[in-house]
């Protein structure tokens, strides 16, 4: 009998991590509350919990006008359009992230350029993105992925050269610090998701930080159909309209919800830390695994997913397969997102947006060559749940007992893997 389970031996964890989301009492009086009060939904917007709402966040964060909305997708369109972004313009977003980073500028009728990212943070390259840079460059999309934040000096200085617009992707960086200054708020824009699986959730919801008071009235006025807001309030001007917008409002009860969130959040964000500086000192002891180095500039980690790269000439197998029997031993993983540059929807010249007056002759799209991205998404990152980080250090021996269980056992893994791929042919 194998010792893996996997291959039908006993697992090291046969206790479920626990489940997210969380809520307790507070959750169900504060949906209550906002039941009987009868104000359920977002207008006239902002109600007095999304205003609430507004107010935290921008204090969690450290700064900027919040403004709350119905998802972490359309922050990033309604950030370009605030921006003025749109047809022919070209954006800059890293090849590992959720499709949203890149789905959000074509919505927006700009042209997402994806380029390459920095082997050891799995963020923006900024050697790379500089490359990219054409005269019709308007903004930069950086992503704080999973557990690292983009090297926002450098990028704050390019944009600053090439009078860039940069929206920070913050959707897995909810009180991350960078040199003490909250994720969301270097940019212009920060980009948030409350979507059910992240570190502060609504269910559904998205937050965009602005940096300026004048960019937050124009994004209040674009996601509530267009209507005036003066700074740092609403209101309805029968007089028209101030912007081209829609109704992308963010209901009382998701406000409620988020609120909540909030109260709990700190002492969440610091059980995550310290098991995350544990299992960075855990990992380091097994061979072939490779902890992502922590960048001194990033001085809160606060995470939605624990990256770490294996290498798979040591374990003999690649990132999927070892996710499977990581899975198998009871230890909650992912290999992580495709490399967007192979997505056929992302190539420019197949969408609609690339008609040939729009489309740069001087970029080449049918030779996107991203190794770092392509390293990353297709042989070596494993994605911790953040649950794992979230029942005291037992969470993290259990996973690290697993990968050290793999490792021991790598040979007759390989060996699995490869009898099963002949029989599938
Ligand atoms: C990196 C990243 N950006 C954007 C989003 C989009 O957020 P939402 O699902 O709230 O639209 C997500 C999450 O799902 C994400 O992981």
């Amino acid at each position: 009998m194998s010792e893996l389970a996997i291959l039908g031996g006993s697992k090291i964890r046969t206790e479920p991590y626990p489940v997210w989301p969380v809520w307790d009492q507070r959750d169900i009086d504060a949906v209550t509350e906002v039941i009987k009060s009868g104000r359920w939904g977002g207008y006239p917007f902002p109600g007095p919990k999304t205003a609430e709402l507004a107010r935290k966040f921008a204090e969690m964060q450290g700064g900027g006008y919040a403004v709350p909305m119905v998802n972490g997708t359309i922050t990033m369109e309604v950030a370009l359009r605030a921006a003025n972004i749109g047809w022919g313009d070209e954006v800059i977003v890293p090849a590992y992230t959720f499709q949203a980073t890149a789905s959000a500028p074509m919505a927006a009728g700009a042209i997402p350029v994806i380029v390459d990212v920095d082997p050891n943070s799995y963020c923006l390259d900024p050697k790379a993105v500089e490359r990219a840079i054409t005269p019709k460059t308007r903004a930069i999309i950086p992503v704080h992925l999973g557990s690292n934040m983009a090297d926002m000096d450098a990028l704050m200085a390019l944009a600053e050269k090439h009078n860039l617009i940069v929206i920070e992707d913050c959707a897995h960086a909810h009180g991350a610090k960078w040199r003490g200054q909250g994720a969301g708020t270097i940019g212009h824009f920060g980009s948030f998701s409350l979507q059910s699986s992240k570190i502060l959730t609504s269910g559904e919801g998205g937050i965009l930080l602005c940096k300026s008071a004048e960019h937050a009235a124009l994004v209040a006025s674009i996601i509530d159909c267009g209507r005036p807001h003066a700074l740092g309030g609403g209101g309805d001007d029968p007089n028209g309209l101030a912007a081209q917008g829609g109704n992308f409002r963010m209901s009382e009860l998701q406000a409620a919800l988020a609120l909540v969130g909030i109260a709990r959040f700190p002492e969440q964000a610091r059980q995550r830390e310290a098991m995350a500086a544990y299992m960075d000192e855990a990992l380091s002891e097994v061979p072939g695994v490779r902890v992502l180095p922590r960048d001194k500039r990033h001085t809160t980690r606060s995470f939605y997913r624990y990256i770490f790269a294996v290498d798979p000439e040591t374990f003999g197998v690649e990132h999927d397969v070892l996710c499977g029997a990581l899975d198998a031993e009871g230890i909650e993983c992912w290999v992580g997102y495709a490399a967007m540059h192979n997505y056929d929807l992302f190539q420019p010249q197949q969408t609609r947006l690339a008609v040939p007056s729009a489309f740069p002759q001087y970029f080449d799209f049918t030779s996107m060559d991203l190794p770092e991205a392509t390293r990353a998404c297709e042989h070596e990152a494993v994605w911790l749940d953040e649950a794992v980080f979230r029942c005291g250090p037992q969470g993290v021996d259990d996973a690290v007992a697993a990968l050290k269980k793999i490792q021991r056992n790598a040979g007759e893994l390989k060996q699995a893997a490869d009898e099963l791929r002949k029989k599938l042919g």
